[in-house]
């Protein structure tokens, strides 16, 4: 990395040596300052990686300086020049933050290994920057949003329940975000230094799932050349989550209920039994009671799994969640897609609301995602959705309504709607900010609030507070 250094001291001859001996040996820029203060000016209005200071300065000394510019720039590496008289204040400026001191006089080497060692923290600290923003993008991209009292009530819960052992059962249609909840769950628990192992029961064959989960001895069966640890091994003191157990086999079922009950395995084709310590977490959209009227879930497991129960809403009954939702995966899906995407129309916001959503939130993120690639403005406009024909028969249901009525009815109903959906809109983008709310409409605060209270929305309910996003 080529860097950019400030060097200031008082001392004119001494800049000028040092701008030499950098600029001949590296290719970093150099600005050299004689006054503190105007290098204090400077450093504000421009980014420098690097600060090579002297300590005794008249007007500010080099402690006062290296404090004033980690105060506008924390991870700025600063470098103090001093006598040998004042090495106590160096070591002082060290406990401070200082990266360095040099004490003078100093051999041209000296300098130079130390900008080196200083230039390459700066290059880690950049680094670790990037990967830690980049990794909280990817947190909160796989938290759960949510605002309506039926989903914070789902927060709570995952926190009550993820430090204890119980086994949890989600239930729920297809994306409602069961998922989501068993890696929340793990996530809170104390085993989330160790693996979270998903092993989807639909999507491996019945011959093949025994031995994915459980492992084989060698000769088990052709084709096992050697013993292969099983998932179960696997996540050993962590956290298994049997996706979509509504489709498991009822040869699996059976061996299942031995590894809940017992904590007890064997891998296909061993005599000899493995102990398991696992948290067990397991998902399905089934009606899991009627599979069992039906014979095909045993329902000895079923209540061995069902300790902790979630039971995931339909979207369509948790529409107030939709507005957050919504901007939740247009900020997602705008970074993907390098986009600045700012708003969702309030008639967009309108339609989306409207929506069944039968295949609840996975189908919304879909629809904004295909929305965020279309949309060539700074507002997400409802052509930009590209709806099919199936979602705007869904859509007239809404009108058909409102068609029933009279003239006035139908207009005050109307009006009452767009109020409805454009409070909700402006008030998850503000994040439930009323007066920042206010202002993007361009209307008074006063009236907003009237407006809030007569279309009977709880504000408070778009806050974006830590526990909104788990
Ligand atoms: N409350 C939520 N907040 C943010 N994203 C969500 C939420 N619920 C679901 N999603 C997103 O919707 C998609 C579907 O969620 P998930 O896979 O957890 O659903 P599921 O219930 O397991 O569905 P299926 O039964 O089809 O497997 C995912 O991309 C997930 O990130
Ligand atoms: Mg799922």
């Amino acid at each position: 990395m080529i860097g950019n250094i400030l060097i200031i001291d008082d001392e004119k001859d001494m800049l000028t040596l040092l701008k030499r001996i950098i600029s001949e040996e590296t290719k970093h820029k150099v600005t050299t300052e004689s006054d503190p203060i105007k290098a204090l000016e400077l450093f504000s209005q421009r980014h420098f990686d690097i600060v090579i200071t002297d300590l005794k300065m008249p007007k500010i000394d080099g402690i006062k300086l290296l404090e004033e510019v980690k105060k506008i720039s924390p991870d700025v590496s600063v470098i103090i020049l001093t006598a040998f008289a004042t090495i106590e204040t160096a070591i002082d400026a060290i406990r401070k933050g200082a990266y360095d001191y040099i004490t003078k006089p100093f051999k041209r080497e000296l300098i130079l290994l130390t900008l080196d060692k200083a230039i390459k923290w700066q290059e880690m600290v950049i680094e670790n920057k990037a990967l830690r923003q980049e990794l909280a993008e990817k947190e909160e991209f796989s938290s759960l949003v949510g605002s309506t009292p039926i989903m914070k009530g789902i927060f709570e819960r995952i926190h009550q329940v993820a430090p204890t052992m119980g086994t949890v059962l989600i239930t729920g249609p297809s994306g409602t975000g069961k998922e989501l909840v068993a890696v929340a769950i793990h996530k809170f628990s104390m085993r989330r230094d160790k693996k979270l192992i998903t092993i989807n029961c639909t999507a491996i064959p019945e011959q093949m799932l025994e031995s994915e989960l459980f492992g084989h001895i060698k000769g088990a069966f052709t084709g096992a050349w050697q013993d292969k640890k099983g998932l179960v091994e696997e996540a050993c003191g962590g956290t298994l989550f049997l996706d979509e157990i509504g489709d498991l086999s009822s040869h699996m079922q059976t061996k299942l209920l031995r590894l809940l009950q017992e904590g007890e395995y064997k891998p296909v084709g061993s005599v000899t039994t493995k102990k398991a310590d696992l948290r067990f977490i397991a998902a399905t959209n089934h009606d899991l009671k009627s599979d069992i009227k039906a014979g095909s879930f045993r329902e000895d497991l079923y209540y061995r799994l069902n300790v902790i129960r979630f039971e995931l809403p339909q979207l369509k009954h948790r529409k107030q969640d939709i507005p957050i939702l919504s901007y939740h995966f247009l900020k997602k899906y705008n970074r993907i897609n390098q986009k600045n995407i700012k708003n969702i129309s309030p008639e967009t916001m309108q339609v989306l609301i409207s929506l069944e959503y039968q295949g609840n939130v996975r189908e919304l993120e879909n629809i904004i995602e295909r929305g965020v690639i279309f949309c060539r403005k700074d507002s997400l406009e409802v052509k930009d959705l590209q709806l099919d024909t199936e979602h705007s028969v869904l859509f007239s249901d809404f009108d058909e309504e409102i068609g029933k009525l009279n003239f006035k009815d139908a207009k005050d109903k109307m009006i009452q709607n767009f109020h409805k959906v454009y409070i909700q809109s402006l008030l998850a983008k503000s994040g439930g900010n009323i007066s920042k709310a206010a202002e993007s409409a361009g209307i008074q605060r006063q009236y907003l609030h009237r407006l809030i209270k007569e279309s009977d929305i709880r504000a408070d309910s778009f806050k974006f507070e830590d526990d909104d996003l788990l």
